[in-house]
């Protein structure tokens, strides 16, 4: 059996350059470079989008997400697999059982639940729920590796100790996902990527920080892009050095450069390291940053509605295949069948 890579990518609404370069340009290329020795199964995760509001229409959302991936290079081939979780009902089914072996004590340490919930009046139980969800999402599949922003690498240690729990409980089912340090191992990087707020780069780029300059969106035409990358944030040192503590600035316009140049950081650190005129390096990332946007923007516009509609029905039958065979497992296991 060949092992399985699995991923989905959460879109309630439009992406980040930090989401492109953090998650989805990492999957893809794995993608293209492991779609022979590996199942790739690439998911939308619709279900989750349901926990909070929705910018726009869902379904068109949904195929929305699967063209990023498609603009951003996914080469497809057999061997990758493309669906959406609400159109395989073993999802929800074995996250119940899950639900039945995961603790409240660990659900209530969750890092983004806690984020989530802060200071709100009211909190929706899929928001609390919401990781052993995802943990059924990659345990249908026996998925050995899983690869994620940073901010996910929680979850994927919460669906280890599920998988874990349950098998010992239970006998042996599920297949153990890799941990974390071999994920990051896996996806070339030492650690998470974590794309940096451009005025405030202590922050992670988030969507939802208000501002236009704090944040890339996809949408963002190149030369706007560009823009906002020469008013970056950095310090006042004088000196180019990657330290994410002390220059956080600087040390993401080089990591930005490193991801969408697919070279390795420790590079792009070494070409850069001691020079002085951060307006130098500012004008070569803006234009990184805007050859990025300009090809991603036109690949996009040549997908169509009708291209993705017709890649899905294989991609759901197959997941439905799979995913109901564990499931039926597990029901066994559990003494339900
Ligand atoms: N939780 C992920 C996010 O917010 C999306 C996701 C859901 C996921 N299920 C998954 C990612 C399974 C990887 C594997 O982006």
């Amino acid at each position: 059996m060949k092992k399985t890579i699995l991923t989905g990518l959460r879109v309630n609404s439009e992406l980040t350059l930090g989401n492109y370069l953090g998650a989805l340009l990492p999957m893809v290329r794995l993608a293209n470079k492991y779609s022979k020795e590996y199942a790739v199964n690439i998911f939308v995760p619709d279900l989750h989008s349901i926990i909070s509001s929705i910018d726009g229409n869902l379904q068109e959302n949904t195929l929305r997400s699967i063209k990023y991936y498609l603009a951003a290079g996914l080469e497809l081939n057999e061997n990758i697999h493309i669906y959406r979780q609400s159109h395989v009902p073993a999802h929800a089914e074995l996250a119940w059982v899950l639900n039945c072996v995961a603790t409240m004590g660990e659900m209530s340490r969750m890092i983004q639940y806690k984020e989530k919930s802060e200071g709100k009046e009211s909190t929706n139980v899929g928001i609390f729920d919401y990781p052993v969800l995802m943990a059924a999402d990659i345990l249908l599949y026996s998925a050995s590796f899983v690869p994620v922003g940073e901010d996910q690498f929680q979850h994927l240690e919460l669906t280890r100790n599920l998988a874990e729990r349950f098998n010992n409980r239970f006998g042996e089912t599920f297949v153990v996902p890799e941990e974390t340090r071999k994920q990051a191992e896996f996806m070339g990087t030492d650690n998470g990527i974590r794309i940096r707020d451009l005025v405030n780069p202590d922050k992670k780029m988030s969507k939802s920080t208000p501002g236009e300059n704090s944040k890339i969106m996809l949408s963002d035409t190149p030369e706007q892009a560009a823009k906002k990358i020469m008013g970056a944030t950095t310090d006042s040192l004088e000196n180019i050095n990657f330290d994410l503590s002390t220059q956080p600035g600087v040390s993401n316009l080089l990591q930005i450069e490193a991801l969408i140049n697919d070279r390795p950081l420790g590079e792009v650190i070494r070409e850069w390291q001691g020079k002085t005129r951060y307006g130098d390096l500012k004008k070569q990332v803006a234009a990184s940053v805007q050859n990025l946007l300009a090809d991603f923007q036109a690949k996009y516009a040549a997908i169509s509605d009708a291209d993705i509609e017709k890649l899905l029905p294989e991609g759901e039958a197959y997941a439905n295949e799979i995913a109901n065979a564990k499931l039926a497992e597990v029901y066994q296991k559990v003494g339900l069948r």
